[in-house]
């Protein structure tokens, strides 16, 4: 991957930029470990989504809904909702997120296999336009839910097209036998079942094969799948207004497996669709609209050798509680260094200073660094900051968001004090 200075995340003369900021200032004045997005990047990937959707040649709806999970900090939804971007939540904890950031709760779809009853009133009585169901007995809680409250639910149910998206196992999601959505050959029974229940209204079919997917060919044997079903389902006396293909859209993290441009993909997935007729589609990408925006500095602590013939360790301050998807997923990021010391380094493991072996954050790199340099760790704008955590006391990260030249903390870095607060001593 090559980085051009139109890039919002660029270098200049050696050094990092975040737009108009150098990667060092911000580390000097906000210290580190610090996540850093940009804003021109989340802008242009939403962009790219417009462009893909905007090539469609009949008046049919296309709308894009932010997977909040990927990246629910306040000031990137605001972003997003000041874009006019709808909102894929998957908990009453995301749903506040969304309204907090200026969303609207009737942009909102909300997804997930174990909606609570209290989340489905928090839900209805804010007003989102769509449930995506994924069983019966979901049905009947939502039917309850909705009849307490003297009100109608609308619904999609999300079904499990059972094709195999070639992603990280713990990433597919549409292939029989994961936990998600209902099994295809049950999902006429279940839309019959929806349609004899007073206070749902059936308005969707929904599907969500995967995260993280380079290759086209799933989502489109996934878009045969539902429109299958949907023509069955109509036949049935079931109109549906409007199928959602969830997300899944991987983005290039430099490992060689890059998925196409995103206006390109959506535009073929939309062709698709139209080949068998005008349908609204609904998306909820997460990663291709917040990945590339995000960088994670982190400061050098030590350089330790390994033994004669064994690998290096570059010890940083980051570590799995800030950045889990190497330990979690075996994922790779790129680890560069803020300012090229212009030679060739070491072959280092980059690690945190957690206690477990599984406690990295890549593997044999190449860096030329010295104690006290800063690193950055590429594309961490989506399922980094998220799914962060205490472990080893670790207060989390700082956030902030970059426009231009101007820094916005869009999150404090939490204090020991604050962790300690919540909890107490037995009397
Ligand atoms: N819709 C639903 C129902 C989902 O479950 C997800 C992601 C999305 C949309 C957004 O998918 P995306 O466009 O971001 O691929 N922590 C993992 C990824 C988990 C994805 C979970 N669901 C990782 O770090 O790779």
């Amino acid at each position: 991957m090559t980085m051009t200075k139109h890039d919002p995340i660029h270098r200049r003369e050696g050094a990092l930029y975040v737009e108009g900021v150098s990667a060092s200032s911000l580390a000097e004045t906000h210290n580190t470990p610090l996540y850093v997005y940009s804003l021109a990047a989340l802008t242009g990937a939403w962009n790219a989504w417009m462009a893909g959707a905007s090539q469609r040649t009949n008046s049919c709806q296309v709308k894009v809904h932010v997977a909040v999970k990927a990246n629910s900090n306040l000031g990137v939804l605001s972003i997003f909702a000041r874009l006019g971007a709808g909102f894929d939540i998957v908990s009453g904890g995301e749903l506040r997120r969304v309204l907090a950031a200026g969303g609207r709760a009737c942009d909102v779809v909300f997804s997930g296999v174990g909606k609570s009853h209290s989340e489905m009133k928090e839900a209805l009585a804010a007003g989102v336009k769509c449930f995506n169901v994924e069983s019966v007995p979901e049905l009947s809680r939502l039917n309850d839910a909705a009849k307490e409250m003297g009100m109608k639910a609308p619904i999609a149910l999300r079904v499990n097209p059972d094709v195999d998206a070639h992603t990280h196992a713990y990433n597919t999601t549409g292939k029989k036998g994961n936990k998600f959505g209902i099994d295809y050959s049950d999902a006429r029974a279940a839309y019959s079942a929806a349609a004899g229940m007073e206070n749902l209204e059936i308005i969707g079919v929904d599907c969500h094969i995967g995260s993280g997917i380079t290759d086209t060919a799933p989502f489109l044997a996934a878009v045969d799948r539902v429109l299958d079903l949907v023509e069955v389902l109509e036949r049935d006396g079931i109109p549906i207004a409007h199928i959602d293909l969830g997300g899944g859209l991987g983005i290039d993290y430099g490992d060689g497996d890059a998925p196409p441009p995103t206006p390109e993909f959506v535009k073929t997935i939309l062709d698709h669709v139209d080949r068998r007729g005008p349908r609204n589609v609904w998306f909820e990408p997460g990663r291709s609209l917040t990945a590339a925006a995000g960088v994670l500095l982190t400061k050098v602590e030590y350089l330790k050798p390994g033994p004669r013939d064994g690998k290096n360790f570059c010890i940083v301050d980051a570590a799995m509680n800030d950045l889990a998807r190497p330990a979690v997923y075996g994922a790779f990021h790129r680890i560069e260094a803020v300012h090229d010391r212009g030679g060739k380094g070491e072959v280092y493991d980059v690690v945190g200073p957690v206690c477990e072996s599984g406690d990295w954050l890549g593997r044999a790199r190449q860096l030329d660094v010295e104690v006290g340099d800063l690193v950055a760790v590429r594309d961490t704008g989506a399922y980094s900051f998220v799914m962060s955590s205490n472990y080893n006391t670790r207060p989390r990260a700082a956030e902030v968001i970059i426009d231009g030249e101007t820094v916005h903390v869009v999150r404090k870095r939490e204090t020991v004090e604050q962790l300690l607060a919540m909890e107490s001593v037995l009397p």
